[in-house]
């Protein structure tokens, strides 16, 4: 048997300041390392994981494809791909109906920038400062932060931010020149920020009157995330490209871009992915949707969101400056870098993630036991005090 090397070959790119924990198996919120110490999900694999590790539907839906068709091309039709796509866009708003299926968030954005750009002929894409689109060069022009972008320019060429929530400047933004207004409806990675409604609504007011395209990235937010289905049913903001991944195949790499027949018949392009759709990614996306739906995850984690929020509000105002989020994406905004409460965290057993450098992020899978949250919850009021 060849010798499992101690540390792994290939390092993430991310610079970090501690070797990450090791761990071997995974059960709807719990997660177990070498030595079967138990661990509380609170990270979800950043929204991945909204059925937990390993949901037993997925991964018999995996086990039975991986042997009946584990890859076909996107040139022929497979039962289980147009399962998948009737049954997501069953979900959406009907005019939503024309999906392009990718392996990621960053290609999911990629295709929603390189839609609009040909389907409008500009070249515009208006953005929101702490905007997280993904790394690949087009989305990493929509986002924000500087960590991300250094060492990688000239980035694509178009691409402007304006304040998030800052419908003033939204407006002025967006003109006869914008391709796309591009915007996550809960900002995730950029610290948990929830649109207001006035800034979704002059987006896509902006957008009809300029002829430009708007995209809501829900590749975090989507599938019962924040306690809808889709996060923009909160606001009542149909846009006109819609982006999906992360948990949308309930753990197998996949991303969705959806948009409208009136959009593809003005697209004068080519785009196209060779592992995109393959049966195997969506056998396990029919799983996944079915879970979803059947368990009504999004009023479960509207229900355990609005208590974990109440919870929370008691945090001492000395060291948590807010605490946001909807549904299970929730954010503790600390008075501190809160690098050392994950590590408290962690060595409790319980592992949350941070949304910037101040933010303490809670975003479990949404199946998560009742029973596990409100210990999570017990443990992050006992690393950071009480009020
Ligand atoms: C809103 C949003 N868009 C895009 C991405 C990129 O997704 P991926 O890491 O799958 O490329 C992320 C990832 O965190 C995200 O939160």
């Amino acid at each position: 048997m060849t010798p499992v090397a101690e540390r792994p070959a290939s390092l993430s790119f991310v610079p970090s300041s501690r070797p990450p924990l090791t761990i071997v198996r995974g059960e709807g919120a719990s997660l177990w390392d070498a030595s079967g110490r138990r661990y509380v999900d609170l990270g979800a694999s950043h929204g991945v994981g909204n059925l937990g590790a390993s949901h037993p539907d997925v991964v018999r839906a995996v086990q039975r494809q991986a042997a009946e068709l584990l890859f076909l091309g996107s040139g022929y039709e497979v039962p289980v791909r147009t399962e998948f796509l009737a049954r997501l866009t069953a979900l959406l708003p009907p005019a939503l109906d024309r999906v392009f299926l990718s392996n990621s968030g960053t290609e999911a954005v990629e295709a929603a920038i390189k839609f609009a750009r040909a389907t409008t002929g500009r070249s515009r894409v208006v953005a929101a400062m702490r905007a997280f689109h993904g790394r690949t060069m087009g989305s990493l022009s929509a986002t924000w932060r500087k960590e991300f972008r250094d060492g990688y320019e000239p980035l694509v060429p178009g691409f402007v931010h304006v304040p998030y929530n800052d419908a003033d400047a939204l407006r002025a933004a967006v003109d006869e020149t914008t391709a796309l207004v591009l915007l996550e409806p809960v900002q995730g990675e950029g610290g948990v920020h929830p649109a207001t409604p006035e800034f979704l609504a002059t987006a896509r007011r902006r957008a009809t009157e300029t002829g430009s395209l708007l995209a809501f990235d829900e590749v975090q937010t989507g599938l019962g995330r924040t306690g809808r289905m889709f996060a923009f049913e909160r606001w009542g903001v149909v846009p006109d490209v819609l982006t999906l991944a992360k948990s949308l195949a309930g753990g197998v790499p996949i991303g969705a871009t959806i948009t409208t027949e009136a959009v593809q018949a003005r697209f004068r392009g080519s785009h196209h992915s060779t592992f995109g759709g393959s049966p195997l990614a969506c056998a396990a996306g029919v799983a996944a949707l079915e879970v979803t739906v059947r368990e009504r995850l999004a009023e479960r984690a509207e229900r355990l969101g609005s208590m974990a929020r109440e919870r929370l509000s008691h945090l001492p105002p000395e060291k948590v400056r807010e605490v946001r989020g909807l549904g299970l994406l929730v954010g503790i905004e600390m008075r501190e870098r809160v690098a050392p409460y994950l590590a408290r965290l962690e060595e409790r057993g319980f592992l949350a993630i941070p949304a910037g450098p101040t933010v303490l992020r809670l975003i479990p899978p949404l199946v998560i036991d009742e029973e596990d949250l409100r210990a999570g919850l017990d443990a992050v009021e006992e690393v950071i005090g009480r009020g």
